[in-house]
């Protein structure tokens, strides 16, 4: 098989592009560096085509958890291209805006506004400062990881280390201005001591979380989030970035009964096609009116159809039902066939979207290994599985059957006290430059 095409464009590309385009999670290096085919010609179901022709089926994320419908699919691309031929930008606003702030109200009737960006990222900024506005108070308490902006990058003015424990550690606060230090706190997840830690500000004005990444949330965390709301009066804001729309239609705060003033989407919502929202309780949300938000694309309509067709699509085929299906299926099978084989992994994550760790001291290792040797086999594989409606059995079975005979070489490797044969370096675990030195 040859992969070194896309390479070579990175290594290019990184010389005009600093650090390559980001999404980190996105980049080579977090899977397979110098090796991980990176470009794509074409993607299709659950199927990507590399420069080199190469298909593999995509086992490591769908587009950082987006594509739940799988690739390019007919009924949204169908709903965009006819809001491309309508003008999907104009003077004048798309009807899609007012229908798709309908709908997410519907779905989550404890909110009666919304407004929409087209990043995740973006979307926290707004939401924050709608918060910020509301409450009259600045400091706000954090727990998860909510985008690159400079409100919640000023975590790690104070230590460096702050947003380790947050899902991404090595956060640079380089160019975050440093008199935004300890305008954010943090607090951990299913942690009530450090959610209760918070009674000690008197100007907390806002509390934002996911929730959900790796564990369900206790009921004891979700109570002591509610005092705190209700003791200092903060706005409480869901980042359902991730966790919408995978595991249950609409917002994961409905199956855990988190009444929150704010919830934020982004990803799912759109398939792919760039949209977010932020929806709201009346009182928060129509601040918007007295505080500068505003921005030309915010209109544009492609991705308003697009999300309108991907909610539709949701309804029609029960995707979250069959996604949750196959999740618990792989956890349970593969937990099954490891435990046959003696080969130590933890399972995490919601259904739909499973995480696999190695317990072993090398695991950072076999991760890439695991990664080198299935991209082999035609698979994009990492240590997260996205399930979309394009994954069926026949496929789940057969990347079940491929990794376990992955694992069982690794065991043969750790038996007989080899090291695995890697063709590049490990993969990165945490954020870091990617060429040259860093000037001053
Ligand atoms: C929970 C959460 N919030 C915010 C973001 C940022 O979204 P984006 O990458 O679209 O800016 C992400 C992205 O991974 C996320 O998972």
């Amino acid at each position: 098989m040859k992969i070194n095409s896309g390479q070579k464009l990175l290594k290019k590309a990184k010389s005009i592009i600093p650090g390559g385009n980001q999404l980190l999670s996105k980049r080579s290096e977090m899977f397979l560096p110098d090796l991980w085919p990176n470009y794509y010609k074409k993607a299709k179901g659950c199927k990507i085509w590399d420069l080199d022709g190469n298909a593999y089926i995509d086992f490591s994320g769908m587009g950082v958890t987006s594509c739940i419908l799988g690739y390019a699919n007919e009924k949204v691309d169908k709903a965009v291209k006819h809001a491309i031929s309508n003008g999907s930008m104009s003077t004048l606003n798309c009807t899609e805006e007012y229908e798709l702030a309908e709908k997410l109200i519907s779905i989550h009737p404890w909110s009666r506004m919304a407004k929409f960006t087209r990043s995740g990222g973006e979307a926290c900024s707004v939401a924050i400062r709608i918060a910020r506005a509301y409450s009259k108070n600045d400091r706000v308490a954090i727990c998860g990881y909510h985008g690159w902006h400079d409100w919640y990058l000023s975590l790690n003015l104070d230590n460096k280390k702050n947003l380790d424990s947050q899902l991404l550690p090595g956060l640079d606060p380089m160019g975050v201005p440093k008199n935004l230090k300890d305008s954010t706190v943090p607090f951990y997840f299913n942690d009530v001591k450090s959610v209760n830690a918070l009674k000690k500000y008197d100007d907390l004005g806002v509390i934002i979380l996911e929730p959900m990444r790796d564990v369900e949330p206790d009921k004891e965390f979700l109570d002591s989030i509610k005092n705190i709301k209700k003791k200092t009066n903060a706005v409480l804001i869901v980042d359902e970035i991730t966790s919408g729309f995978h595991d249950n239609y609409g917002g994961l705060h409905l199956k855990h009964n988190i009444q929150p003033d704010i919830a934020i989407f982004g990803k799912a919502l759109g398939n792919g096609y760039p949209i977010s929202a932020i929806i709201g309780r009346k009182n928060v949300m129509d601040i918007c009116q007295d505080t500068f938000i505003s921005s030309t694309m915010w209109t544009e309509r492609t991705g308003f159809a697009a999300a309108l067709a991907t909610l539709e699509s949701m309804e029609e085929n029960n995707v979250q039902k069959i996604n949750v299906k196959n999740g618990k299926y792989y956890k349970k099978t593969i937990l099954n066939q490891c435990k046959k084989i003696n080969f130590n992994i933890e399972i995490s994550g919601c259904d739909s979207m499973p995480g696999i760790k190695f317990k072993y001291p090398e695991s950072n290792k076999m991760q890439t290994y695991f990664t080198q040797e299935m991209l082999r086999l035609g698979y994009l594989a990492g240590s997260k599985i996205v399930f979309s409606l394009a994954h069926n059995k026949t496929i789940i079975d057969k990347y079940i059957k491929d990794s376990i005979s992955v694992f069982k070489r690794i065991l043969q490797y750790i038996e007989s006290n080899k090291t695995l044969p890697l063709l590049g370096p490990e993969k990165h675990k945490t954020f870091r430059r990617l060429t040259g030195k860093k000037n001053g």
